[in-house]
């Protein structure tokens, strides 16, 4: 599973086989460039969500529910889910939360709309936790992914936890997890695809892996083209009208 927030980069991602596309609102932070997720909307995630779903011909596509509409009252959470589906092509929606969300996932299942549950560090969750920490608390984090499982969960995200509770978390439910920073004993992983691919302004979390360079490329193509005009070079004939 990859994140994707557009339809260039979702077809990409589809066509090399990549399994689900997930529309997370991490998009505020490698998108937008903010600082947290907490300022997303709904009707930007509509926005993303329909050109991922358009260009995906063969992944499923999961789109996050953005704070607060996953926390506030029930009914706005079905709303917003039944909009992922009614005004995209996209397939489910993923929400932060374990038990104290159960209510919440079984609400959303019972209007007919797949949930991914999402456990471990909760990035809506960052002032409350004060910062975005590891989590540790594996009673908790087994309660919460069984909890989510009983409610309908599809499937559980976890993220940013030892690779022991990982494997805990995955061998106490029957849905598949899928794990960031969850080490390697879950049944799939997930990354933010522009912390893969290297199109970030620099930090990066331990849990990445970087397969590739875009940064220094896309800075590389920019200093060249600069030069190419400067030297008179482009645009040449064969990029002129005659
Ligand atoms: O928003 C997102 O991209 C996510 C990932 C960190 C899994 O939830």
């Amino acid at each position: 599973m990859l994140t994707a927030y557009d339809f260039p980069t979702a077809r990409i991602l589809d066509e090399a086989g990549i399994d689900v596309l997930l529309v997370g609102d991490s998009l505020g932070m490698v998108v937008q460039g903010r600082e947290t997720t907490l300022q997303v909307t709904m009707d930007q995630m509509i926005y993303h969500a329909e050109m991922v779903g358009r260009a995906a011909k063969r992944a499923m596509v999961v789109v996050d529910l953005p704070f607060p509409e996953g926390q506030l009252e029930i009914s706005r959470s079905q709303l917003a889910s039944a909009r992922v589906l009614k005004e995209t092509d996209c397939h489910a929606v993923k929400l932060e939360g374990g038990a104290e969300q159960a209510h919440r996932i079984e609400a959303i299942v019972t209007a007919g709309i797949p949930v991914m549950a999402h456990v471990g560090l909760r990035p809506q969750n960052v002032h409350v936790d004060g910062g975005y920490r590891v989590q540790r608390d594996t009673e908790r984090l087994i309660a919460d992914a069984k909890a989510a499982e009983s409610a309908g969960a599809f499937c559980v995200l976890i993220e940013c936890v030892p690779a022991e509770v990982g494997a805990a978390i995955t061998a106490a439910v029957s849905v598949p997890t899928i794990g960031i920073g969850a080490g390697p004993d879950v049944t799939g992983q997930v990354l933010v695809t522009h912390d893969l691919i290297g199109f970030h302004s620099g930090y990066l979390p331990k849990f990445v892996r970087q397969f590739a360079d875009i940064r220094t490329s896309i800075g590389q193509a920019a200093k060249d083209y600069a030069e190419a005009i400067q030297q008179g070079d482009f645009p040449g004939d064969s990029e002129t009208f005659q």
